[in-house]
């Protein structure tokens, strides 16, 4: 199948464009940065917000995967009127299936960011042609990252209440390959990691995993997010989920832990686009093996990943 990929920079994307490459599709990456097209992978430039690019971007193709959003801050630019440019300049180009990653929890507690992903479930619901929603849990990467963000205070505010259920990206991106590889189902679908865990306990986890002693100073967090979060309204018993535990994520495998320790960073991503594309010679990006992703996705044959733009 011809595929294209919206956000297949971000988080998710960069699991997922391997994963369909290696499934055996041909793959169109969508980016607001230009970049050169290598191997299986063809880039487009395009822009979800001002349309510019899109329908070039959609000419030909079969199925979307709609991966593509402005995260909490960006008002849903890439979310809503993204989505409504998406989709009808996908009906326009006679695109099969539109599958969209939204969140789980969306439909049942629409706070911030998780409006956005529910108004854009229902544009593409609404859209007239096939679609499926897969509703996933955080992202253990995107958890790393946060808390990576408060490492270098003194004390961690945790709150022991509030559940999450933390996934891996190639394990959502594995799930997103076969989804949009098949027929629409004209629902939502929930994907969620193995295990919830509590804020405080996901929180100390990874200090300890990181050789990090810090206080861990537990508290009730306000907001009506965090009261559905609590409410385990944010999390899921769908099956199939994800295997890879919290603890397993954190924990890699002996030799990429050795070069992560030789690393200057105390705290090396091996999803971070940037450290990955100006790749040192011991990064993730030039020796695969090194990268605990492809455990779940099998490495980058056939695949080039794309240098910064
Ligand atoms: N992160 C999580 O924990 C999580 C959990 C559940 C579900 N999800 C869902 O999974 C999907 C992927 O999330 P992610 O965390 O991988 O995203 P991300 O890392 O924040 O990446 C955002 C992507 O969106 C693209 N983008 C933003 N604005 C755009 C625009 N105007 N036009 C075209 N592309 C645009 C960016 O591409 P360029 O900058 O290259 O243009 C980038 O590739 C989203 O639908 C998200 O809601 C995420």
């Amino acid at each position: 199948m011809r595929i294209l990929v919206t956000g297949a920079t971000g988080m998710l994307g960069r699991a997922l464009v391997p994963a369909l490459v290696k499934a055996g599709h041909q793959v169109r990456a969508l980016s607001r940065t230009r970049r050169e097209s290598r191997g299986n992978v063809e880039w487009v430039w395009g822009d979800l917000f001002s349309g510019h690019g899109v329908p070039e971007a959609l000419a030909g193709m079969d199925a979307v995967a709609h991966l593509a959003t402005s995260g909490r801050r960006g008002r849903g630019a890439a979310d809503i009127p993204g989505t409504r440019r998406l989709v009808l300049a996908a009906r326009e180009a006679g695109v099969g299936h539109l599958l969209l990653t939204s969140m789980v929890g969306a439909d049942r507690a629409p706070v911030g960011y998780l409006t956005y992903k529910l108004e854009a479930e229902r544009l593409v619901a609404a859209g007239g042609i096939g679609w499926t929603v897969l509703r996933s849990t955080p992202f253990q990467q995107w958890l790393h990252r946060r808390l990576r963000d408060y490492a270098s205070l003194p004390v961690l505010l945790v709150d022991p209440t509030v559940l999450m259920q933390p996934v891996h990206t190639g394990e959502v991106a594995a799930r997103v390959a076969e989804l949009v590889g098949g027929e629409p189902l004209g629902t939502a679908v929930e994907f969620g990691g193995p295990e919830v865990l509590d804020h405080a306990r996901l929180a100390r986890t990874w200090c300890r995993l990181h050789g990090l002693r810090r206080l861990c100073l537990p508290m009730r967090f306000p907001g009506r997010l965090y009261a559905a979060q609590r409410a385990g309204e944010l999390t899921t018993d769908a099956t199939p989920r994800g295997t890879i535990t919290w603890d397993a994520y954190l924990t890699p495998p002996a030799t990429a832990r050795a070069a992560r320790h030789g690393g200057a960073d105390a705290f090396p991503d091996s999803d971070d686009f940037a450290s990955e594309h100006t790749a040192s010679p011991t990064s993730p990006a030039t020796q695969p093996e090194l990268d605990p992703d492809v455990r779940v996705y099998g490495g980058d044959d056939g695949y080039e990943r794309p240098t910064r733009g």
